[in-house]
């Protein structure tokens, strides 16, 4: 369960306040989808939540862990126990192959078979590729695969659809709703796709580093049937 209590983050020396006091819990095994203008504070309440960042004031408790209590290295080692992260950016490792990018995820989690995750984001036969070599698409399939391989309690996505085409982008999210079932692990997805939002357990809408609006879906769509 993730439970923040009046998180407050802003860059700059308190110049730049970004979260304004988020409260918000998220039950184990829930899907939480997050919505939001661009700039409103979505990337960085998913850091302060996961563990990469700190908040500034208020409380962030994750299964019983208080997050903002712990030194740096309790924070990493936290994040490389529970957190599988899809970023805006990929941040795939340039040097390592499709497969390579994979591997490293599992292995962090210390599993060995991640073979599973690149069949299932349609990636086999581009392993041997590098991340210069694949499409923007292709490079985000891969940063989904190698979270995923790593068999994470909490997954964090930021946008992990924003790069996809329509039919790539439902196949790829019927997959993560299928592990999810299997494994049973938290999963708070960011998304500018209101057709996404009718997946989810619990919607949360953010404007201007505050929660505008809350709610639960009585039923979930599967991800052929939301709106694209
Ligand atoms: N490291 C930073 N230093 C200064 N300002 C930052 C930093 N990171 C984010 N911001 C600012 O915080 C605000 C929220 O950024 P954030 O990335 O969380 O927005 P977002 O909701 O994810 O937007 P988008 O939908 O465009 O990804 C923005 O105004 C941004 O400029
Ligand atoms: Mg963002």
């Amino acid at each position: 369960m993730i439970v923040a209590e009046n998180v407050c983050k802003s860059y700059q020396n308190g110049r730049t306040p970004v979260l304004k006091g988020i409260s918000l819990e998220i039950g184990d095994g829930e899907l939480a989808v997050l919505l939001g203008a661009s700039g409103s504070g979505k990337s960085t309440l998913l850091s302060v939540l996961s563990g990469l960042e700190r908040a500034d004031g208020g409380r962030v408790n994750v299964n019983g862990e208080e997050l903002t209590e712990m030194t740096e290295k309790q924070l990493t080692d936290f994040r490389k126990r529970t957190v599988g992260f899809v970023f805006q950016q990929y941040f795939l490792l340039p040097h390592l192959t499709v497969e390579g990018n994979v591997k490293l995820g599992a292995h962090l989690a210390g599993n060995r078979d991640y073979g599973r995750e690149i069949a299932a984001v349609g990636l086999e036969e581009k392993r041997n590729r590098k991340p210069a070599e694949l499409s923007g698409g292709e490079q985000q399939r891969v940063s989904i695969a190698r979270a995923l391989a790593k068999n994470p309690k909490l997954l964090f996505l930021d946008e992990p659809t924003g790069a996809l085409d329509e039919e790539t982008g439902r196949s790829v999210l019927d997959y993560l709703l299928k592990l999810q079932k299997e494994r049973r692990f938290t999963a708070v997805m960011v998304t500018h796709n209101p057709g996404i939002a009718e997946l989810a357990d619990r919607v949360i809408r953010m404007n201007s580093g505050k929660i505008s609006e809350t709610y639960r879906n009585a039923v979930k769509k599967t991800a052929y049937e939301i709106a694209w």
